[in-house]
C-alpha cells in the first residue's frame, strides 16, 4: 500500500487526481492516504508513485529512488523508421545473442501493460540456440505424422509444394531461429488475449533497437495450443494458456528499404 513522506509531500493532490480506482483520499492533515477498507481496490499500478513531483510517495515498498527518472523519447522520425523498417525475419545467424542483450530484452518485460494491471503473465524464454532443438525435433515428428496420416492435406491443402522439404526436416515453424519467447496468461485473466499480443508487440519493437530480428510465429502458437507434448516443453504453471509466440535472434538478412504495403481500411464516421 502507499506511504507518504510528510516532510516532502506538498499536498498538491496529483496522486489523488490520477488514481484510476480513486482509492486515495486526503487526510484531515492534507496528506494522501488509502483507507484500509479501500485497499483491496488498489490496482498496484504505481501511478501515484510515478506522478508525485516531490518523490514523496512509496507504493507497495517501491520507493521513488528505485524508479528511473523520465528521460527523452525517440523522436517522431525515429519512431516512424522503427514502424516501417521492422520486418519478419526468417533467416537467422546461428549464434546466441550476447547475454547482456538477452538480459535487456528480459528486463524490459516488466513494463508491459495488461488489463487491470494483471502481472501474472508468464514468459518462457529460450535463451540458447541448443535449447531450440527439442522444439524442432518434436515439431518435425508432428509434421511427419500430419503428412503421413493425410491430416496435413485437410488443414493445409497448399502443403504439397513443401512436402519434400518438410519431410526432409526443413524447419518451417521455428525458422532455425536461435531464440524464442512464448507468453502465457492465466485462463481467468480479464484481458489475457490482448495482454499476450501487446506483450510481444512491445518486445518486438524494443528488439529492433538492439539490432535483434524477430518473427511472430502463428504456426508455433497453434502447435503449442493444440499439442500437449509441445506445450509441456514450455514448463507452464497449471491454469495457463499460450497467448503468442515470437522467434528472435541476429538476422542473416538486411533490407535496404522498407516495404510499400497496401493501406488498411480506415473509417472515419
Ligand atoms: C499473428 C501473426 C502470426 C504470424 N505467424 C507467422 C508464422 O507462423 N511464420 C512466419 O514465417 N511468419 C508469420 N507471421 C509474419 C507475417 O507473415 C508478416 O508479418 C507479414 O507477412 C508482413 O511482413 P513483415 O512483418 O515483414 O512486414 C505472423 C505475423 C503475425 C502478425
Amino acid at each position: 500500500m502507499i506511504s507518504v513522506d510528510a516532510s516532502k509531500c506538498t499536498h498538491c493532490g496529483r496522486c489523488i487526481a490520477d488514481c484510476v480506482v480513486q482509492v486515495i483520499r486526503r487526510t484531515p492533515g492534507g496528506l494522501p492516504s488509502v483507507p484500509e477498507q479501500a485497499e483491496r481496490y488498489c490496482m498496484h499500478c504505481q501511478h501515484c508513485l510515478a506522478v508525485c513531483p516531490a518523490g514523496a510517495l512509496t507504493c507497495d515498498g517501491h520507493t521513488p529512488d528505485r524508479c528511473i527518472p523520465s528521460g527523452p523519447l525517440p523522436d517522431e522520425a525515429h519512431m516512424m523508421n522503427l514502424i516501417r523498417q521492422r520486418r519478419s525475419i526468417r533467416l537467422y545467424k546461428q549464434e546466441n545473442l550476447p547475454p547482456e542483450v538477452m538480459e535487456k530484452l528480459v528486463a524490459s518485460l516488466r513494463w508491459i501493460p495488461t488489463g487491470c494491471n494483471d502481472h501474472r503473465l508468464v514468459f518462457t524464454v529460450i535463451d540458447d540456440l541448443a535449447k531450440m532443438e527439442p522444439f524442432r525435433a518434436r515439431m518435425l515428428k508432428i509434421t511427419r505424422f500430419l503428412i503421413k496420416s493425410g491430416i496435413m492435406r485437410i488443414v493445409y491443402p497448399g502443403y504439397k509444394r513443401f512436402k519434400d522439404s518438410m519431410l526432409g526436416g526443413r524447419d518451417f515453424v521455428f525458422r532455425n531461429a536461435p531464440h524464442m519467447i512464448v507468453v502465457a496468461s492465466p485462463k481467468d485473466a480479464p484481458c489475457g488475449r490482448f495482454d499476450a499480443s501487446i506483450a510481444l508487440t512491445q518486445f518486438d519493437l524494443y528488439a529492433q533497437s538492439l539490432d535483434v530480428g524477430t518473427c511472430w510465429c502463428g504456426f508455433a502458437y497453434y502447435a503449442f495450443a493444440l499439442n500437449r507434448g509441445m506445450r509441456s516443453l514450455l514448463q507452464l504453471p497449471p491454469g495457463y494458456k499460450v497467448g503468442a509466440v515470437m522467434l528472435f535472434g541476429h538476422a542473416a538478412v538486411d533490407y535496404p528499404r522498407a516495404t510499400d504495403p497496401e493501406p488498411y481500411t480506415v473509417i472515419r464516421p
